[in-house]
């Protein structure tokens, strides 16, 4: 396929690289995704549940969501697109991984794939969190998750309501997160944009910022997106089955 060939090329010419994936590299995993087809979360529209006022308002049911999903993506394992990201990364090192997700699977792949080694060059930059740990919602201290147990889980420091540490809608990414991943994305001269919709601000602009400082964008998804226009090469198709083929 042409598109393959000059998309591999791009690779391989590129001195930096920069990967931002969305929920659909989690999709053949089993993860569904937000929008687009199958993207539904058991019958919840995340936009009206996984909001900070829902969470103020009614904190038992947004908990209760989440302590299902995480039981759900306990059950979930890292698929080839994520072991291909892993892998090149571990191998490229001039480079760095950042996702939307927090499904926590990026970082499984790249502990499995490192083995004995160290994962860290394949570890993501998670700028909505990670849903594997709690933070205060008063002090934002980080613990470890619980099973949730018969009352809420509070802070072992101040006392207050304890919440996944994830950012919910109504809410400021982390700066220093979001400012780590778009200095990441202004270095870097290809920026491969996989699995996400690209409407959700401001990841959506991360692969912009490659874009001005004179680099390139390599699309991965099923479906057409905002940003496949500004893609030097599209690639449309599964990103379990594209990214072995365009990282080997
Ligand atoms: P979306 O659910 O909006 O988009 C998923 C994208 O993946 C769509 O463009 C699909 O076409 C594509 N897709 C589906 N299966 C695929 C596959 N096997 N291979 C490649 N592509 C596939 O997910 P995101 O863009 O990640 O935010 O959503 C962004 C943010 O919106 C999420 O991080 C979340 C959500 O609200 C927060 O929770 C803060």
């Amino acid at each position: 396929m042409k598109q393959m060939r000059q998309a591999r090329k791009l690779v391989a010419d590129s001195a930096r690289v920069v990967a931002l994936t969305g929920a659909g590299i989690s999709a053949e995993s089993g993860v569904p995704t937000f929008r687009g087809h199958g993207g539904l979360w058991r019958n919840y529209r995340p936009e009206e549940l996984a909001t900070i006022d829902a969470f103020e308002r009614d904190p038992e049911t947004v908990w209760e969501w989440y302590a299902w999903r995480r039981s759900f993506l306990g059950t979930c394992v890292p698929n080839d697109g994520h072991r291909a990201l892993a892998r090149f990364f571990l191998r490229r090192g001039l480079a760095g991984l950042v996702t939307q997700n927090v499904d926590g699977l990026h970082t499984r792949a790249a502990r499995e794939e490192a083995g004995d080694g160290s994962p860290d060059a394949a570890l993501p930059v998670e700028i909505h969190g990670a849903i594997a740990r709690d933070r205060c919602n008063h002090c934002g201290a980080r613990a470890e998750a619980e099973p949730l147990g018969d009352s809420l889980p509070r802070c072992a420091d101040c006392g207050g309501l304890r919440r996944p540490d994830v950012v919910l809608f109504g809410e400021m990414l982390d700066p220093d997160v979001l400012a780590r991943a778009q200095s990441m994305a202004e270095r870097a001269d290809l920026c491969l944009v996989i699995g996400t919709s690209a409407v959700v601000y401001p990841a959506a602009a991360i692969p912009l910022a490659t874009l001005r400082a004179g680099g390139r964008i390599i699309e991965v998804n099923t479906e057409e997106t905002g940003l496949s226009g500004a893609a030097s090469v599209v690639l449309r198709g599964k990103a379990g089955e594209v990214l072995p083929e365009l990282l080997s």
